[in-house]
């Protein structure tokens, strides 16, 4: 019994090749293709206007929201000094230097808090970030 099954298996045959099969999937094709011309008109999302809203937010851009109280949100300065134009090493630099609780300028004291839970990935995304604004 187990071989009958087995042998009628292998005659009635699997796949492209199968003539009954053949047709029925000519047919699933010809429908599909109908009910994708009847949709299309109504597809909203296209690739170029998925590509034109798709924008990279990098590391430094997030933590920088802590920054821009002080520094301007385009590091124009405010309660803290200018970042804009100022080099990454420097900025790496400066951050190195408050996260050791360093004293550079009179207040100093404000920065500290700041970069002390900072990590050395954290020191260098933001200063990628800062040299773009
Ligand atoms: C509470 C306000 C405040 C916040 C928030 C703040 N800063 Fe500052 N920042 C200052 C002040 C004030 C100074 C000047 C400190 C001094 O006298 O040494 C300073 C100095 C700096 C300097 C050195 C600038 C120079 O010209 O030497 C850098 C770099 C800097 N901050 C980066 C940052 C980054 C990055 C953040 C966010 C993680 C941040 N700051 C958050 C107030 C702030």
């Amino acid at each position: 019994m187990k071989y009958f099954l087995l042998v009628s298996l292998l005659l009635v045959g699997c796949g492209e090749n199968d003539p009954g099969l053949a047709k029925t999937m000519e047919i699933t094709k010809k429908q599909r293709a109908a009910i994708e011309n009847r949709i299309t008109p109504f597809s909203v999302v296209t690739v170029s206007g998925a590509e034109e809203v798709e924008e990279v937010v990098m590391a430094g851009e997030l933590l920088y929201a802590a920054c821009g109280a002080c520094h301007g949100a385009n590091g124009g300065g405010g309660v803290g000094p200018k970042l804009k134009g100022q080099t990454a090493e420097y900025i790496v630099g400066r951050l190195n230097q408050y996260k050791n609780g360093e004293k550079v300028g009179n207040q100093s004291n404000l920065m500290w808090g700041q970069a002390a839970g900072l990590s050395e990935k954290d020191i260098n995304d933001l200063a990628d970030y800062i040299v773009t604004l």
